[in-house]
């Protein structure tokens, strides 16, 4: 994790003025130090963690505006001058122990590549996420979620149990391992890989990230012989039957986005939500009184304490001019949602949790899911998810309640984004 002598701090406070996203001061308070950033400018300088400069965009407006942007690239391949190597994403693979054969995988990601590789990688797997479909998975994922919370009583210690490991976690790892086709023997394993490799510690991820590419390549090659109609089985085919559809190493880099990014930060959103609902009486009462409020609810908790504070880096492809700032051909663009999320510019007091701010029915009015192409392809699962998640939490457990005081619950310091390590809750079933 982000010590002091980490390699993810080596480089904070080099850069006066400049803030490092790896900043301990910034991560543990990202409500001020990036709203005191965004107060100071829409578009302003800052550091990525190898130290490379970049340029923050701070307030809702400009990061919606850049995020629809075709100027602003996802590939830094496009407008690196030698082509590939040296930018920011090679640079952070290799402080992160990366070896460099495995690059590849990261270079193959639907979130490393543009139109018109992006619209093959997304069209290939949207289909699996539409609303229709995600409808139809509603009631089982209200049987996990029901099973999960019957069997809570079993692991409380003292009355006491971590909502974090026993709801939060296997609700939406189930999910996304039964939508994906990852059979439940493996699943313990793929949330530790996910667990070591989301502390951005080069030690770990030298270690698992290589034995999670040979275990999907593995993974494939047994599917392959007996296709089902998980969506494993369904990349598969786009490789086999479509002439190169897809490569071997985007296939596997696919199935590696979909398990991490489906479980990972919808845990989060779980936990993050739940500890604001029981440190907010009144607007968990508010929900009591009217399940109605659950997916504008969801909304609010997404934008007020959403577990993802910024986007991937985006690339200028040509200068360009945001909210009077010139950013140069080649120079990188940080989307602070975090900043974005709680703008007073857009927002009426956009400190305070307020379940009714989104009328139900309207679009969502936040940037916790990113915005633009590479909106996050699970949103409506993952809300889903919240939705389901919360409203029998607390029919089931009306008098819930956080077992330690509000301000002793402990963060994961990771740049970026907001991760409780435990949810300690009292059932009192
Ligand atoms: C993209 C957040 C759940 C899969 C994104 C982006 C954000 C985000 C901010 C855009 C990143 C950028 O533009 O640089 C979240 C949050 C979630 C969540 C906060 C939970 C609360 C999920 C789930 C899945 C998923 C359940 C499972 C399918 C993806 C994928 C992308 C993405 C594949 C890349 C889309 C593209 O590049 O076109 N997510 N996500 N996410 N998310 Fe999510």
């Amino acid at each position: 994790p982000a010590t002091p002598s980490s390699p993810m701090t080596a480089h904070v406070g080099k850069h006066p003025g400049e803030p490092n996203v790896a900043d301990p001061a910034l991560i543990a308070d990202p409500f001020g130090g990036y709203g005191a950033l965004r107060e100071k400018g829409a578009v302003v300088r800052g550091r990525f963690v190898d130290d490379s400069p970049v340029w923050f965009v701070t307030r809702f407006d400009e990061v919606r505006e850049v995020l629809r942007d075709p100027r602003f690239v996802n590939d830094p391949a496009v407008v690196s001058a030698d082509g590939t190597r040296e930018n920011p994403l090679t640079r952070l693979l290799d402080m992160l122990g990366m070896p460099e054969h495995l690059h590849v995988y990261m270079r193959g990601s639907i979130l490393n590549n543009d139109a018109p590789d992006h619209t093959r990688l997304r069209r290939l797997v949207s289909r699996a996420f539409t609303a229709r479909k995600i409808m139809d998975l509603r009631p089982r994922v209200e049987e996990i979620a029901d099973d999960l919370l019957d069997r809570l009583p079993e692991h409380a210690e003292d009355g006491v149990v971590d909502l974090l490991e026993h709801f939060a976690y296997p609700l939406p790892i189930t999910v996304i391992c039964e939508l994906v086709g990852i059979a439940e023997e493996d699943r313990p394993q793929w949330r530790a890989w996910g667990a070591e490799l989301i502390t951005m510690d080069p030690e770990r991820v030298r270690r698992v990230f290589p034995a999670m590419i040979e275990h999907i390549h593995a993974l494939v090659s047994e599917r392959r012989g007996a296709l089902t109609d998980d969506l494993i089985s369904e990349l598969i085919r786009a490789h086999d039957d479509d002439g190169g559809r897809l490569s071997d190493v985007e296939m596997v880099t696919m199935i590696l986005t979909l398990v991490l990014a489906g479980h990972e930060t919808t845990a989060h959103l779980i936990t993050n939500g739940t500890a604001a609902l029981l440190t907010h009486p009144d607007q968990l009462d508010l929900l009591r009184s009217d399940p109605a409020l659950l997916p504008p609810a969801v909304h609010e908790l997404m934008r007020w304490c959403g577990p993802v504070h910024m986007t991937q880096l985006r690339y200028a492809a040509e200068d360009a001019d945001i909210a009077g700032t010139r950013i140069r051909k080649g120079e990188a663009v940080q989307l602070l949602l975090v900043a974005a999320n709680r703008d007073p510019r857009h927002y009426a007091d956009p400190d305070r949790l307020d379940l009714t701010r989104h009328p139900a029915g309207r679009a969502e009015d936040h940037v916790g899911f990113g915005h633009g192409m590479h909106y996050c392809l699970g949103a409506s699962l993952a809300r889903q998810e919240g939705e389901v998640a919360f409203g029998r939490l607390f029919a089931r457990y009306p008098r819930l309640s956080l077992a330690v005081d509000p301000a002793d619950l402990q963060r994961a310091p990771v740049p970026g984004s907001w991760r409780l390590t435990a949810l300690p809750v009292r059932l009192q079933d």
